[in-house]
């Protein structure tokens, strides 16, 4: 088992990551306390209840909630319901919630632990590979506002973190794809000697071969660590973390928040910041070429002959602009685990980058 110690402003906590870990052990927090989980409706059963069983058994009061994990239940109504229970029941402030799901779920319970009784603790149990090295780590909570997601929310970092790698044996392939796109957006932009290590073993991650799994995650978790642990409110270097986001963004509109997924969208998000970054940064042409090869190595050959409209997608990112009031901000790298960020750069060379 890997022991990552996340450091913030904050709070420090613990992300264990393996296999087996969901042993009583492992949920020491949770022991002689009010306990609230709540669950992901896609987690397979036999999981839901291994946690169950050691949480009822070993807490002072438990009840668990299951919820849908899309985007549409993301929202004010999904966050009502979690604190409707908790008032009804009556948990007080020394409780303690526990999500056990993909993104969705973590971000709406951590969301729920920072405004219930101004504040209560809460550990993750992420069961996609993406929540794993992206979600569950540093805090950042929300629900979607009819407007944009992720528009309503609070910085509150977790507890502690449990990555037990026996969630991934039953993703499908596009979750993987999307956990592979942010664990190669964390080797670009940070580490060029984990990037070399995808390169060689990305064929044993799309198989979800577990230990080549256990080392991924957990070298993603220690570089997003050490961007949060000197940025953890977003206000400099953790917009790094932002890389092919910009233009993700806006692909994830074009496709009505259907077509593509947040991580295929991110990947071909990636490949024109790659672009980008070769008009703008001084990226050399073979190094943004090795970045995009990997990146295509995890994409259906559908995906990669999509066509965008240039003027449409730099439209949709002008009025995501709008909505989050921010500058259009485009992260971009200087060389493989060298990044920057770069404001509103000229219009016309945004959409020449505009291309798969
Ligand atoms: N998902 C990017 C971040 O946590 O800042």
């Amino acid at each position: 088992m890997d022991r990552i110690e996340i450091k913030t402003e904050s709070k420090n906590y613990e992300v264990i990551v393996g296999e087996n870990l969901l042993i009583t052990d492992n949920f020491a927090d949770a022991f002689n306390k009010e306990v609230f989980l709540v669950v992901d409706d896609g987690v397979p059963e036999n999981l839901i209840q291994k946690v169950e069983k050691i949480l009822g058994k070993k807490s002072l009061k438990f009840h668990s909630i299951k919820m849908k994990a899309s985007e549409e239940e993301k929202s004010f109504s999904s966050l009502q319901k979690i604190h409707d229970s908790l008032m009804d029941i009556g948990y007080s402030r020394d409780c303690i919630l526990y999500a056990l799901g993909g993104g969705i779920i973590c971000d709406m319970t951590g969301f729920a632990a920072a405004t219930f009784q101004r504040g209560v603790d809460f550990i993750l149990i992420p069961t996609t590979l993406l929540s794993q090295v992206d979600a569950s780590v540093g805090g950042k909570t929300a629900i979607n506002h009819k407007k944009g997601k992720n528009m309503i929310g609070a910085f509150h970092q977790p507890n502690k973190v449990i990555s037990d790698m026996c969630f991934l044996t039953s993703l499908n392939a596009r979750q993987i794809t999307d956990g592979l796109s942010e664990i190669i957006k964390h080797a670009a932009i940070l580490d060029y000697k984990f990037f070399i290590w995808l390169e060689e073993n990305i064929n044993d991650l799309l198989s979800k071969n577990s230990s080549v799994f256990k080392f991924a995650v957990s070298r993603s978790i220690e570089l997003k660590e050490s961007v949060v642990s000197k940025d953890e409110t977003e206000k400099g270097i953790r917009k790094w973390l932002n890389f092919g986001h910009t233009f993700g963004h806006a692909i994830e509109m074009y496709g009505n928040f259907e077509e593509f997924s947040h991580g295929e969208a991110v990947a071909l998000g990636m490949i024109m910041a790659l672009n980008l970054s070769v008009n703008i940064s001084g990226l050399d042409l073979n190094e943004a070429e090795r970045v995009k090869t990997l990146i295509k190595v995890v994409l259906t050959e559908n995906l990669l002959s999509t066509k965008f409209d240039p003027i449409l997608l730099h439209q949709m990112m002008s009025s995501d602009k709008k909505k989050t009031g921010d500058v259009l901000n485009f992260i971009v790298l200087k060389a493989i685990g060298e990044a920057e960020i770069k404001k509103n750069p000229d219009v016309n060379t945004i959409l020449s980058s505009i291309e798969i």
